[in-house]
């Protein structure tokens, strides 16, 4: 019998717990409809706003990449290279609502069993711009979406009751997720950014608004690297640059960091995993520490722009790992979910060697105060 990758999040059916994220490859209705043929679960939608975007004159988004037998890092082509990380300075969708307003509809109606999740951005300085987010969700849910992902977390806008700017802030956050939820039919996943000090506060802020999940991570803000020889950025206009995003294999231990501080601290709520991931082994991360779902970008980004070896590649993946578990019981992914979430621990909770204390730097183990699971 084959094994069963469905499952249930957020109260919706997914029939493999992979989605695209919110990115280029979920910009466009023939992107998406290629996606849900590929075999993904569901998509995120390339993030749908209310104010006026244009991107910077060239390229958007570029990769960079490791040599095998040298330390150099660079975005330059050369062979015999690995991908380090994707960097972009890209803004949310330049695609006005009234384009979405019916393709949404279109491509639900295309693929009734998919999920189909939009992600929407307003600013939240204003009574007028709170209500922006409301006719936003509005308009997507009445176009069929199955959910709604919050962009809190778009580490390059210049208005700072935008994106990650207010992605810093746990009361903001609330605000901006109860305005949804008053106007939402669906479920509301509010999509963080990992660029704070502790994300378990901002977590608690979304679901005080009510949210009904988080998806963590957006890109990480960072710069480009400095061509030594030129001495430009490797990513600029006329010599200029400024702060854009990091996705890609070099997030993902970092994106981990902030899931297992989230899912520790709010095991029964509900995450879905992003950063880093193109095949099951590194999506098995996310889900032992709790996920139930992950949702990818830069490795669809290069896999003919929607992933579909990417997502072959974790189906099978996913698809073999239950075989190989059959043994345990193991049928679906809410049988292995969370596993490894308790493994987590305080420093001081290593194990040292035989007759040596350690105390998180402290005299004794009173003082300490390192208790299991504290955040
Ligand atoms: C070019 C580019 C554009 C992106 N645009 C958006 C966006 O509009 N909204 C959003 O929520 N995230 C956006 N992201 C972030 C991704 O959805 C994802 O969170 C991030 O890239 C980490 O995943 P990865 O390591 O698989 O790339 C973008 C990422 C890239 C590379």
């Amino acid at each position: 019998m084959t094994p069963d990758l469905s499952t249930v999040f957020t109260g919706l059916r997914f029939e493999n717990p992979f989605l695209l994220s919110s990115a280029p490859p979920t910009e466009s209705e023939s992107n998406i409809l290629r996606a849900f043929e590929a075999g993904w679960g569901g998509v995120v939608t390339k993030t749908i706003g209310m104010h006026p975007v244009v991107n910077v004159r060239g390229p958007k988004t570029n990769f960079i990449r490791a040599d095998a037998d040298s330390p150099n890092l660079s975005m330059k082509k050369r062979p015999g290279t690995a991908l380090h990380s994707s960097w972009n300075w890209e803004l949310i969708s330049d695609r006005p609502l009234d384009w979405w307003v019916g393709r949404l509809s279109r491509i639900k109606k295309a693929h009734p069993a998919k999920v189909l999740v939009a992600s929407i951005m307003a600013g939240s300085g204003s009574d007028e711009e709170l209500s922006h987010w409301q006719t936003l969700a509005k308009a997507c849910q009445d176009e069929g979406v199955d959910a709604l992902e919050l962009n809190l977390s778009c580490p390059h806008m210049d208005r700072k009751d935008m994106g990650s700017n207010i992605g810093k802030d746990q009361q903001q956050i609330s605000i901006v997720t109860h305005v949804v939820k008053e106007v939402a039919r669906v479920p509301i996943w509010a999509k963080l950014t990992p660029s704070t000090t502790d994300i378990v506060v901002e977590a608690r802020g979304a679901f005080l608004g009510g949210a009904d999940a988080i998806s963590s991570s957006n890109t990480f803000t960072s710069l480009p690297l400095i061509d030594p020889e030129t001495l430009e950025f490797e990513m600029n206009v006329d010599g200029f640059t400024s702060m854009g995003g990091l996705g890609g294999p070099a997030i993902l231990p970092l994106s981990l960091a902030k899931m297992a501080q989230m899912t520790a601290a709010l095991p029964d709520r509900s995450f879905s995993g992003i950063g880093g991931i193109s095949n099951f082994a590194h999506a098995l991360n996310y889900f032992l520490l709790g996920c139930g779902t992950v949702q990818v970008c830069t490795a669809a980004m290069l896999d003919h722009a929607v992933g579909p070896n990417v997502i072959r590649e974790l189906k099978a993946g996913m698809t073999e790992f239950l075989e190989k578990n059959a043994h345990r019981g193991w049928k679906t992914l809410e049988d292995f979910r969370g596993l490894r979430r308790d493994r987590v621990v305080p420093h001081s909770q290593i194990k040292r060697p035989e007759n040596a204390d350690y105390h998180g730097g402290y005299e004794t183990e009173a003082r300490s105060g390192t208790g299991r699971g504290s955040s």
